[in-house]
């Protein structure tokens, strides 16, 4: 965990105590990004598989805060469908500045007197224990504003700290204002903040944009309130979690300081990790403890994976649940599947979308299950599609047998039944069954059902001709060396 300490500074009164008072938070988001390039709005873009202000309303979530609003703007229908109705937004019709942006939150929170928690929506690393120290610190104090602030090793971009020329005054200096002194200043503005909600919201209506970007500045209020000497600033030690993110390079920067922690974190729960700095996780993935992650795996959306089992490595599973003690080998690409406990998948399998393996189940390489429930201890170890199947337990599929689901227009179902056998080779035309305890012979095409207990086999009489082989390759000895004649004539009159 990281931790905040107060700067020497701080200039108001000594710590009273942390009283019980409501919180609000408002997190501004209405920004385009331009810096991006993109088409997205900067909020929009993601790391760890989750949106940049889906990360900050997670860390801001355990302090309950009562309202929590965010503003939004560029792209506001997107992101409002995004966080849904639990989240109150309101809309930044013109982006002037993250001062106007927080202004547009006044009336949703009308009536509440208390603390006012300001976020900025591009900055997703911050942790939930770091803002409630912002929060504590900022109650401990008679300040109106505290700001977490950072030493960072290059400051380019942000805002900057500047203190002084009286003690305990402060206020901050945007990048594109600062001047040369100014821009090397290494302490810089996390764009995070604790306002005392009155004062935030009528410092606000005074604002103004005399600046080079024309804009109004939510920093300006530092100023403002160390006029009065209520203005304070704790300083957060670890740069990383400050991070915000205005350009490819910083999302990128931050990727990988997420993908570091969500990695320690399953380390610490006791998975193994071959190579972490080839893993890739989502912020929504969980792994069971004494798992074993090899390299090149990447585990997206809300997958969940099991203990003890082991991923070999070079593995794509998105929203998939694997169960306990379950083996895949190397090269399995899987989307919205279920894997059953100590069940066996690949090298180079494609579990796509619904497709549900029981326990123990093997399915082997070059195997593609789509949308298909198979029973336990059932195997389908080479080369097979099996799509809108129900299949059975302790049955055994063939290598290249073929679900054939579709006739062009419409998908169809096949149903296998228990202790099936199913010889190489076959196609089972759909819609169709293969009762329990039938076997159905290789090279079969079945487009009838197949009652339990019976054999099934397409009557194709083996023909063959005693001596053809040694008459063949004199036929083709001779059609050669009359072909390579013909060819050197071509190229000597050429
Ligand atoms: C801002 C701070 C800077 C700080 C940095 C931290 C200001 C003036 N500057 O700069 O001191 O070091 O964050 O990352 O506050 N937004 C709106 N409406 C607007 C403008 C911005 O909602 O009109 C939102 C953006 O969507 C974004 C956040 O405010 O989430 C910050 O805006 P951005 O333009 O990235 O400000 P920075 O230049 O990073
Ligand atoms: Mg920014």
């Amino acid at each position: 965990m990281m931790t905040t300490r107060k700067t020497k500074e701080t200039p108001s009164r000594p710590a009273r105590g942390v009283p019980a008072q409501p919180l609000a938070v408002v997190v501004i988001a209405a920004g385009q990004g331009k810096r991006m390039r993109s088409e997205r709005a900067k909020v929009l873009h993601e790391i760890g598989g989750r949106t940049l202000i889906e990360h900050v309303l997670a860390a801001v979530a355990p302090l309950r805060p009562d309202p929590l609003v965010v503003v939004v703007g560029h792209q506001a229908e997107q992101v409002r469908q995004l966080l849904g109705d639990k989240v109150t937004t309101v809309l930044q019709k013109d982006q002037l500045g993250t001062g106007h942006a927080v202004l547009q939150a006044k009336a949703a929170l009308r009536g509440f007197d208390g603390d006012v928690l300001v976020l900025c929506g591009d900055v997703p690393l911050l942790r939930t224990e770091t803002l409630r120290e912002l929060v504590q610190a900022h109650r401990s104090t008679d300040a109106k504003v505290t700001v977490l602030s950072v030493h960072v090793e290059d400051p380019t971009g942000y805002g900057r700290i500047v203190r002084g020329p009286g003690e305990g005054q402060l206020r901050i200096v945007e990048d594109a204002d600062a001047d040369h002194e100014e821009q090397h200043i290494d302490e810089i503005n996390s764009g995070t903040y604790c306002f005392d909600a009155a004062f935030l919201f009528r410092a606000l209506s005074q604002l103004g944009r005399e600046n080079a970007q024309r804009e109004y500045y939510l920093t300006d209020l530092v100023e403002t309130a160390s006029k009065r000497s209520a203005a304070s600033c704790v300083m957060l030690e670890d740069e990383d979690e400050a991070m915000g993110i205005n350009t490819r390079a910083d999302l990128a920067r931050a990727e990988s300081v997420l993908q570091d922690r969500l990695i320690g974190h399953w380390m610490d729960s006791g998975v193994t990790f071959l190579d972490p700095a080839t893993a890739f996780l989502s912020a929504g993935t969980i792994i069971g403890a004494e798992t074993v992650i090899g390299p090149y795996v990447r585990l997206d959306g809300a997958t969940l994976i099991g203990k003890g089992c082991v991923l070999e490595g070079s593995s794509h599973l998105r929203d998939t649940r694997v169960g306990d003690g379950a083996l895949l080998r190397w090269g399995v690409v899987t989307d919205g599947a279920r894997i059953g406990n100590e069940a066996k998948v690949g090298p180079f399998a494609h579990l796509r979308p619904e497709a549900d393996l029981g326990e123990q189940v093997h399915i082997g390489n070059f195997v593609e299950v789509k949308k298909s429930r198979i029973g336990a201890r059932t195997k389908a170890n080479h080369l097979s599609y099996i799509g809108d199947a129900e299949v059975g337990e302790d049955s055994n599929l063939g290598a290249g047998l073929i679900t054939c689901n579709y006739d062009g227009v419409q998908k169809h179902r096949t149903v296998i039944g228990n202790r099936v056998q199913i010889g190489s080779d076959t196609q089972l035309v759909a819609p169709v069954k293969v009762g329990d305890d039938s076997y159905v012979a290789a090279g079969s095409t079945i487009t009838k059902d197949v009652e339990s207990g019976s054999l099934a086999y397409n009557d194709k009489p083996q023909c063959g001709r005693v001596g053809w082989v040694e008459s063949f390759r004199a036929r083709s000895q001779v059609a050669k060396v009359r072909g390579d004649a013909a060819r050197n004539r071509g190229k000597k009159k050429g």
